[in-house]
């Protein structure tokens, strides 16, 4: 996977208060990385830096390995970005500002607009004006904007902000779409982890300015699992664990849950029903994105 993006180092400063740390990242082509943080973390911050609308900062941003500070005239082609509400002209109607972005970006073929107007089924309101748009529409319209010349890399801050749920999965599915067939490199934000957990591959956690974890969501664990046992017979269950000196964790008067290879469950499931221990219920048990975000935080 070619590297798109790398942040190297970078950190920020407003008056005596630092809002990014040494920030190290980096994105690869038609990845998707989600940046999760509490208020305040730096997330817009580092956004503002990659997209070039914050130019004071210390480290550095390459952009297919060209440093942004020394590319002058910071090419717009690169990147694609929705950060905070997008400027439009109100007085035009949505497609006319999407061909208006499209010529000073200098893609021509208006079929490319009508596919992306399409794909983001903005088609109802696209030819009405920009100021009697709701925020949703605009945000969408946004989307529209950002990806118009399909930029390497598509900067999205808190872009489902305003939507209502019935489009989040719309949009996610778009997002989704340009990564895979365009092979964009997604740097999203979100406060909905739900939302991050669907779409991304990977998962920043920004915290006072420092990233302080990085987590693959697409990895497959496949040595150790968490695995769940339901039981009306909890007491049965845990002296057949105790008997083999397989360590659990009592979760609820029927419920415990031990760790292991999944290649053994069979045979171990096999082995509690031949010792007439009923189960309810067996599952893997998997960390939600909220979880980890909590025990993340917390630490
Ligand atoms: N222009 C500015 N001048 C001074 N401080 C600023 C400025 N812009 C942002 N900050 C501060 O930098 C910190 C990070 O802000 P930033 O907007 O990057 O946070 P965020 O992670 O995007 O938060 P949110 O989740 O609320 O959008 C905050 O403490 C904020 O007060
Ligand atoms: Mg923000």
């Amino acid at each position: 996977m070619e590297e798109i993006l790398k942040i190297k180092d970078i950190t920020k400063v407003y008056g005596k208060q630092v809002v990014l740390d040494k920030v190290n990242l980096s994105l690869g082509e038609g990845e998707i990385i989600g940046l999760v943080g509490p208020n305040g973390a730096g997330k817009t911050t580092l956004m503002k830096i990659i997209t070039g609308l914050i130019k004071k900062y210390n480290g550095d941003v390459f952009i297919k390995n060209e440093n942004i500070k020394e590319n002058i005239k910071h090419d717009t082609k690169q990147i694609g970005c929705v950060i905070e509400t997008p400027g439009f002209y109100p007085d035009l109607t949505g497609y006319e500002n999407l061909l208006f972005f499209s010529e000073i970006s200098g893609l021509k073929d208006k079929n490319e607009i009508n596919e992306i107007v399409k794909k983001l089924g903005i088609e109802d309101y696209v030819n009405k004006k920009v100021k009697k748009y709701s925020l949703g529409m605009k945000q969408r319209l946004g989307v529209a904007q950002a990806v118009l010349s399909y930029p390497p890399i598509l900067i999205l801050d808190e872009p489902t902000n305003g939507l209502d749920p019935a489009i989040v999965p719309e949009l996610r599915k778009f997002i989704k779409y340009i990564a895979k067939e365009k092979h964009t490199a997604v740097f999203i934000s979100s406060h909905i982890l739900s939302e991050i957990e669907l779409m991304c591959d990977k998962v920043a956690f920004i915290q006072e300015g420092k990233l302080v974890k990085i987590e693959n969501l697409k990895e497959v664990k496949r040595d150790n699992t968490t695995i769940a046992f339901i039981t009306s017979k909890i007491e049965e269950l845990r002296n057949f664990f105790n008997e083999r000196k397989i360590e659990y964790k009592i979760l609820g008067e029927d419920k415990l849950q031990i760790v292991l290879n999944p290649k053994h469950l069979e045979d171990l499931v096999l082995n509690i029903s031949k010792a007439n221990i009923p189960l309810r219920s067996v599952y893997e048990v998997s960390e939600s994105l909220e979880e980890k975000y909590l025990r993340t935080m917390g630490e």
